[in-house]
């Protein structure tokens, strides 16, 4: 496999929050047109992993590329301009604007500015209650519509890599559900993502290939369906070892 099937690659990543290491020799590929799957416990590393993919934090050692650009010490703006999203834990959004405005934050960059009106249609068709409560401050909207929000907003920028943190976290089956259904969609329409999860049996069941992380490490790596279904036992072994299912 040639490096172009691969949006991002990273390769040894170290990362350290003063003198705690939080990433140890991290390397992982993002094949083009996946869904993959990061998953691990409470404090593994996988959001400072993507802060660290998105320029927030700064890592000690180790590389990583986007469309085979070195994009490490690169300032969080210009690797959004590349084409890379977020959609941050906890659903951030903006409680005081519309669910328009907030929608708008995520089309901020200049090159972005184009075709503003597409765009939110294409985020409307994706998430039809967040066109009910366009005109509607989103501090009222429920935990469900604002995690919606949150990847709506990150889809605006027209990433071709969308990071999702804990999309899942807090929210009832059923709305979990509905969001993984409309994430297989948008992976369909062509765009690359990573979910990042507690919760193994959806991640697995979700996601084309998976990487488990324990303290900082990546301890277990393989095709979703080889971990869920091929070698049930052996695989459910394999990851109750690192994380609760
Ligand atoms: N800003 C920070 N300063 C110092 N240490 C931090 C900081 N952020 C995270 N850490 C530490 O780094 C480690 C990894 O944390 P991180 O938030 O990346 O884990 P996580 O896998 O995203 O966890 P969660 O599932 O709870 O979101 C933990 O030991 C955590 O305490
Ligand atoms: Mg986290």
């Amino acid at each position: 496999m040639t490096s172009k099937d691969f949006l991002l690659e990273i390769n040894n990543l170290n990362v350290h929050y003063g003198e705690l290491q939080a990433l140890h020799e991290i390397s992982l590929k993002i094949r083009r047109n996946s869904i993959v799957s990061i998953i691990g416990s409470n404090g593994a590393g996988k959001s400072t992993l993507l802060n660290t993919i998105l320029g927030i934090n700064k890592p000690t050692s180790g590389s990583i590329l986007f469309l085979g650009d070195k994009i490490d010490g690169m300032q969080t703006n210009r690797i959004v301009a590349k084409g890379v999203s977020l959609s941050p834990e906890g659903s951030s959004i903006f409680q005081k604007m519309t669910v328009k405005e907030n929608l708008l934050m995520g089309a901020y960059l200049p090159h972005n500015r184009v075709n503003t009106a597409a765009k939110l249609e294409k985020v409307y068709r994706l998430f039809p209650v967040l066109k009910e409560k366009a005109g509607q401050q989103a501090s009222y909207l429920s935990g469900g519509q604002r995690q919606m929000l949150a990847i709506a907003r990150a889809i605006m920028s027209e990433p071709k890599l969308l990071f999702c943190d804990e999309i899942s976290l807090g929210l009832a089956p059923i709305i979990i559900q509905d969001i993984y259904s409309t994430i297989k969609e948008i992976n369909e329409e062509g765009l690359t993502i990573v979910l990042v999860e507690q919760d193994v049996r959806r991640s697995l069941k979700y996601s084309h290939y998976s990487y488990v992380m324990l303290k900082g490490r990546i301890v277990l790596e393989g095709k979703s369906s080889e971990l869920l279904e091929g070698d049930v036992q052996d695989a459910y072994f394999g990851l109750n070892k690192y994380i609760n299912c």
